[in-house]
């Protein structure tokens, strides 16, 4: 395969949750500059409207739908919008989630934070995939990528419930790499600390200047650095990869104690 067909997703229908902003805004530009038509899920419809429109400028078709990850009946919503818009689905990214930001002290907080953690991080991404695969399967391509974090590895304080949601995305996808297979594959992206909105509310000079200290690669990350990793997990490129958690990371650690 020549270089441009390893990329190349012309015609692919791709939704991103969480697409309006941060990681998923830049995997949604980077997927329609590759040739994807584009999906985006947000509970901010205005941004995602925005974001369409500067897609449509550039020539991609796209749809912006207002989505709570968290309600089934939004997500079975913006799964039949899709087939009736486009006529199938190709590429998920579960991108939306929360949680964590080192607020999860087990002596201050109740077992329905922790919930809402897996219920962001995980059961709403499962579902996801499960409503979208018979499209997939149907259509011959599928690719599914979750965002994880570097927190499904580490360990911090007050971090339980996010970085142990977060872990159990890793092991789900290398699971259901079997049940999917081999019309879809599904992985995760493992991102180390990105610069976005979400990282802003915690982030001090101090924290930044201590995640520097154990990164190799001198900078924090983009959200176009972690757009190329899932790129490259959407795409033909990484046609024999499945189950897998890539960790994109700058080399190092970055935690917040
Ligand atoms: N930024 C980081 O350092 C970092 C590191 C590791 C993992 N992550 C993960 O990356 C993903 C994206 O984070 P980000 O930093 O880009 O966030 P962000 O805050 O920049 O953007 C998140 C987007 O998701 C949307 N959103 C929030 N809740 C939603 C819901 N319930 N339903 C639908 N849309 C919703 C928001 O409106 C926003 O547009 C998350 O899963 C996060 O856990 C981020």
């Amino acid at each position: 395969m020549k270089i441009n067909e390893l990329f190349d997703l012309k015609n692919k229908v791709a939704i991103v949750t969480g697409g309006a902003d941060g990681i998923g805004k830049a995997t949604a530009l980077l997927l329609a500059e590759a040739g994807a038509h584009i999906v985006i899920a947000d509970l901010n419809v205005e941004k995602a409207q925005k974001l369409v429109e500067e897609l449509e400028k550039k020539g991609t078709k796209s749809l912006a739908v207002q989505c709570n990850i968290l309600e089934d009946q939004s997500l079975v919503e913006l799964v039949d919008l899709t087939v009736k818009t486009f006529g199938t689905i190709n590429i998920l990214i579960n991108n939306a989630g929360g949680g964590g930001g080192g607020r999860e002290n087990p002596f201050k907080i109740s077992i329905d934070d922790i919930k809402r953690d897996y219920e962001l991080n995980v059961f709403s991404g499962w579902r996801l995939s499960q409503l979208c695969a018979p499209h997939m399967k149907k259509s011959g391509y599928g690719s599914i990528v979750f965002t994880s974090s570097m927190s499904s590895r580490n360990a911090s304080p007050n971090m339980s419930g996010y970085g142990g949601s977060k872990a159990s995305v890793n092991h789900m996808v290398a699971n259901l790499a079997f049940d999917f297979g081999p019309e879809i594959r599904i992985n995760a992206v493992g991102p180390g600390a990105t610069r976005t909105v979400a990282l802003a509310s915690v982030l001090t000079p101090e924290i930044e200047e201590k995640m520097l200290e154990h990164t190799p690669i001198k900078r924090l990350g983009t959200a176009e650095d972690i757009a190329g990793a899932m790129l490259y997990l959407a795409s033909p490129i990484s046609s024999w990869v499945s189950g897998q958690t890539i960790f994109v990371n700058g080399g190092g650690v970055q935690t917040l104690d």
